[in-house]
């Protein structure tokens, strides 16, 4: 199994909001797509961490835009002026990946209601397990879309990959609930622990895994990933929201 691939035909616009300048781009396939580029400040590996934890959450129930790959050939951006874009586009050539652009979205602010409890604890302790930091009331990575929630931009988690810290020290790392947008739902997580972590087979994981791109790793990271994200799976204590009980 693998994404479906498309080919950009038009550079939109550049989204600027977006620390890694994601742009709006057009696909061969008359889809309208946020792409994230390979030649981002991060590298392939924030995409990696996007197709890893973005397929991991949809597998679990929530809402993430549909990823695909996209093939990029720099010359659809000639028209745009900016340099900066212009640059980025031309060491992007070749795959990056494109987000389903959700037209009329905005953030979510709690003002439109929030999630039930449950769902904010499934959230959480999902966040708190990838160790997604990007998941703040100042910058929630959260979108409204007919009046239902979509995460976006898992860029930052799995970052452990950055170094690869050893499995052990992942495994170890703690997680601050409290600057997550729903922090104070730590207290329904014992209530989910035990069956979310049961729906994390290995059969998922290496599903998901399989997603990425052989472009973007070396060879044996798909089974570091899976050793990093299994062990971490099996000892809770250091990072459950809430704590371990
Ligand atoms: N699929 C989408 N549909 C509509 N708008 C989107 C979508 N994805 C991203 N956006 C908009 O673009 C902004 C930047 O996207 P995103 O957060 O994924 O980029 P980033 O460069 O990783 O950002 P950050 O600066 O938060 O690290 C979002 O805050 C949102 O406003
Ligand atoms: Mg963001």
């Amino acid at each position: 199994m693998s994404l479906p691939i498309v080919t950009a035909t038009r550079y939109v616009l550049p989204l600027r909001e977006g620390g890694s300048l994601p742009g709006v781009v057009e696909g061969n396939d008359l889809g309208t797509y946020v792409l994230k580029f390979h030649g981002a400040g991060q590298g392939p590996k924030a995409l990696v961490a996007e197709i890893v934890v973005g397929e991991l959450f949809r597998r679990l129930g929530l809402r993430v835009p549909e990823l695909k790959l996209c093939e990029l050939d720099p010359a659809i951006g000639k028209s745009e002026p900016d340099e900066e874009i212009q640059e980025l586009l031309v060491r992007s050539a070749g795959l990056n990946l494109a987000v389903d652009f959700l037209p009329g979205s905005f953030g979510f602010d709690g003002s439109s209601g929030v999630p039930d409890q449950q769902t904010q604890a499934r959230i959480l302790w999902l966040d708190a397990f990838v160790a997604n930091v990007d998941r703040s009331w100042r910058n929630p990575n959260l979108l409204v879309w007919h009046k239902d929630l979509w995460l976006i931009d898992h860029g930052a988690a799995l970052y452990f990959h950055h170094s690869w810290m050893s499995a052990e020290r992942f495994t170890g790392l703690a997680y601050d609930e409290n600057d997550h947008i729903f922090g104070r739902a730590a207290e329904a997580v014992p209530a989910i622990d035990a069956g979310l972590a049961a729906e994390i087979t290995p059969e998922l994981l290496t599903e998901v895994l399989a997603l990425i791109p052989d472009e973007w790793i070396e060879a044996g990271d798909r089974e570091r990933y899976f050793g990093h994200l299994t062990a971490r799976l099996a000892d809770r204590s250091a990072w459950l929201p809430g704590g371990a009980r």
